[in-house]
Formats: C-alpha cells, sequence, structure tokens
C-alpha cells in the first residue's frame, strides 16, 4: 500500500551536516522522494507544525529548538511510508533510540533528536500543509 510521509532534519542534523547522509537512507530504502526543501522555522511556523504539543511542558523549548537554524523538509512515497520511516527514525530520546535507526546512529539528545516524521496519515496532512503551502 503505497502512501506519502513528511519528515523534517532538524537543526542539529542540519548544522552537522548530515543532510545527505540521512536521506540517502530513505532513497535506499526505496522511497521516492516527491518534495524537498529546505526551510527556516519562524516561531508562528513553528506553533502551528507542533500545534499538537501546544499545552506540554516542553514546547517552549521544542520551538526555541526548531528556530534555531535552517531545518529541511521532504514529502517521501513508499509502501507503509508512515509506520516504516517511524521506525527507521526510531525512539524520540536519541540515547534509547535502536542502533541502526537515524536517531539511534546520530544522537543522544531529545528536542536536538536530529529528526521528526508524521506519526499518522492525519499527521501528515496536517503537517505537510504547514511545511509545504
Ligand atoms: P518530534 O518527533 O519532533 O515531536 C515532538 C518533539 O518534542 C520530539 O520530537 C522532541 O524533539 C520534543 N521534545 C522535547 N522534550 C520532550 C519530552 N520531554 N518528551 C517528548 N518530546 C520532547
Amino acid at each position: 500500500m503505497s502512501e506519502r510521509t513528511l519528515f523534517i532534519i532538524k537543526p542539529d542534523a542540519v548544522s552537522r551536516g548530515l543532510i545527505g547522509q540521512i536521506i540517502q537512507r530513505f532513497e535506499s530504502k526505496g522511497f521516492t522522494i516527491i518534495n524537498l526543501k529546505m526551510l527556516q522555522f519562524n516561531r508562528e511556523l513553528a506553533t502551528k507544525f507542533y500545534n499538537v504539543h501546544k499545552e506540554k511542558p516542553f514546547f517552549e523549548e521544542l520551538v526555541s529548538f526548531i528556530t534555531s537554524g535552517p531545518a529541511v523538509a521532504a514529502i517521501i512515497e513508499g509502501d507503509h511510508a508512515i509506520d516504516a520511516t517511524r521506525l527507521m527514525i526510531g525512539s524520540t530520546r536519541s540515547y534509547e533510540a535502536q542502533p541502526g535507526s537515524v536517531r539511534g546512529d546520530f544522537g543522544l539528545g531529545i528536542s536536538a533528536n536530529i529528526i521528526h516524521a508524521s506519526d499518522s496519515l492525519e499527521s501528515f496532512k496536517y503537517e505537510s500543509g504547514v511545511v509545504f503551502s
């Protein structure tokens, strides 16, 4: 079942020069890149993007981090894209993420956790609308 999902390469990964290595993993896995862009989140865009977390205690830290430098957004397509991508990125807390996953191989942080990916079709529709409209 072919579907689409969105991922965001976060400012920590961009500043560390990991864009190519991360995108390559998704291409090697067999996904097609449908759309790709570099963007700088401002506070307004970050608040809209992370709307679901706005009441969480870590919201300020989250917004502060995602606006701290350029990010890269991608829409990819392939079989079971949403679930497969969530597996490929690994657990939110990078220090707990499985080796072999993007977070498990490249990071240790929670806010600075390298990559975000949509967790459902509903999230994909919302998040891709925010980032690519
Ligand atoms: P992400 O997949 O972008 O979705 C929400 C983000 O909130 C998450 O990755 C983390 O980077 C960030 N975050 C910061 N603090 C926490 C926390 N205590 N628990 C969960 N997520 C957190």
